[in-house]
């Protein structure tokens, strides 16, 4: 991936003991956006000042501009509880330097939805409906070159401008765009392109109540996932149908790419509808029973998605990953595909992915938008879409 542009990780002035307020203060020319947005909510404020051993991601005046330019970020911006939210999602439990971040994707519990009494506050002020991840809702981080990148949800990715700014109770990151906070799997789904997933899931009502789950790992077929099996979804009867869209639902686990390459590697887990589904890992692959994971770590509201190839088959647990195929695996015996993508009907696929509308709220910025940023999770499954 490319940037269109390149901000080394200078160590920037390194001010320890210094107050939140003072560093934020002193970095008037890029952070005076969010010092007066935090002057807006004294709870917070407060809060963060006590707090010791936390790292903030800072937006930029830059990326406060570009958020606010659609109306659904500039309607969240005005409603205290949700800019409340949105400001909790940029900080992060623990003290993290650009040096600490891998090139692994690792996952970062943020003070969105952290319980009341995590080292960060004693009070619990988020909204719940925001995040269902016992512990915090996180980010994803990762070394890309010589810069730190942060995922959020719908895989949007922010990168770090200014790394390693010091306060008396951690450190600060200035970001070139502000987080998006993970939306519930019906709307990322959408989102994504997954209609026939959603589509599925509202014929069988079970859409809101994977909604309404806590720490979930969900695994999302791909619209031409569904489309290799579409001679046998039409003869489902809906309650076979929620039987199979419940097998590629952990409930009570949120899997996240990281724990699913190591420590449920080669384990099983149970799903919502019962029997078991098989995680294998082979170099940087991931199989789930003879499906391979094709976009990992959709940040949802209560836990994580994982765009996957092929249709899981609850009365075929015994389907097993096949590193060297070169065909996506089908698991219902006598399976042929469709020409059309079964489900789908009445759901359209509007994305509402932040980078579709910043993107062009970016071109009069002086610090350009990274490229990769526009890679949103639309852009991906788009490409998903095209292979079809
Ligand atoms: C939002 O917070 C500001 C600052 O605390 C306050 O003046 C305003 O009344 C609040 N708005 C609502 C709708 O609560
Ligand atoms: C700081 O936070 C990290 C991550 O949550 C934790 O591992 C570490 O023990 C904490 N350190 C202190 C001194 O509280
Ligand atoms: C934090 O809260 C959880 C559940 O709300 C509880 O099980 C745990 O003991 C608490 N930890 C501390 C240190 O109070
Ligand atoms: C929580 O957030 C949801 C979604 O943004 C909103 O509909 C709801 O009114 C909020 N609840 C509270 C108590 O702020
Ligand atoms: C999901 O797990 C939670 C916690 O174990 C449990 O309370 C809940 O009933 C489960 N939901 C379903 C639909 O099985
Ligand atoms: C999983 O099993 C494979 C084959 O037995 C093995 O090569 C691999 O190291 C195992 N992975 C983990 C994380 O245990
Ligand atoms: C189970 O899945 C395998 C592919 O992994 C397929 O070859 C087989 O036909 C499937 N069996 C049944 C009973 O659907």
């Amino acid at each position: 991936m490319q940037f269109s542009y390149l901000v080394t990780l200078a160590l920037a002035s390194v001010v320890r003991g210094a107050t939140l307020m003072e560093a934020i203060a002193s970095q008037s020319t890029t952070l005076s956006t969010l010092n007066s947005l935090l002057a807006e909510q004294p709870a917070l404020m407060q809060m963060l000042m006590g707090a010791k051993n936390i790292t903030i991601l800072a937006p930029s005046n830059d990326a406060f501009a570009s958020f606010v330019q659609s109306p659904e970020n500039k309607a969240a911006a005005a409603d205290n509880a949700t800019l409340m939210a949105v400001l909790e999602y940029h900080v992060l439990e623990g003290m993290h330097m650009s040096s600490d971040f891998t090139t692994k994707m690792e996952f970062f519990p943020t003070m969105l939805g952290a319980s009341s009494n995590m080292t960060m506050g004693s009070m619990m002020m988020s909204n719940m409906s925001l995040s269902s991840v016992t512990g915090g809702q996180v980010v994803g981080g990762m070394k890309m070159g010589n810069m730190v990148e942060i995922m959020s949800g719908l895989k949007e990715t922010s990168m770090v401008q200014t790394a390693d700014l010091m306060f008396e109770g951690g450190v600060i990151h200035i970001i070139d765009s502000v987080l998006t906070i993970p939306k519930m799997p019906s709307v990322s789904a959408v989102d994504s392109q997954l209609t026939a997933l959603a589509g599925a899931l509202k014929a069988t009502n079970l859409l809101m109540a994977v909604d309404m789950l806590k720490d979930v790992t969900i695994f999302a077929p791909s619209n031409a996932a569904f489309k290799a099996i579409g001679s046998a979804t039409g003869s489902l009867t809906e309650q076979q149908l929620a039987g199979i869209l419940e097998y590629h639902i952990i409930n009570g686990t949120v899997g996240y790419s990281t724990l699913l390459s190591m420590g449920l590697a080669n384990r099983t887990l149970p799903t919502l509808e019962g029997p078991d589904l098989r995680v294998q890992a082979t170099g940087d692959k991931i199989f789930i029973n003879g499906a391979q994971v094709q976009i990992a770590d959709v940040l949802v509201s209560n836990g994580v998605m994982h765009v996957i190839d092929a249709v899981l088959n609850p009365a075929n647990t015994t389907a097993t990953a096949n590193p060297t195929a070169t065909t996506p695996a089908v698991m219902f015996q006598g399976a042929a595909a469709a020409s059309n993508v079964p489900f789908t009907s009445g759901i359209s696929a509007t994305t509402t992915a932040p980078s579709a509308t910043t993107q062009t709220a970016a071109a009069g910025l002086s610090v350009e938008q990274p490229a990769v940023g526009a890679i949103g999770a639309a852009a991906l499954f788009g490409l998903v879409i095209a292979a079809l």
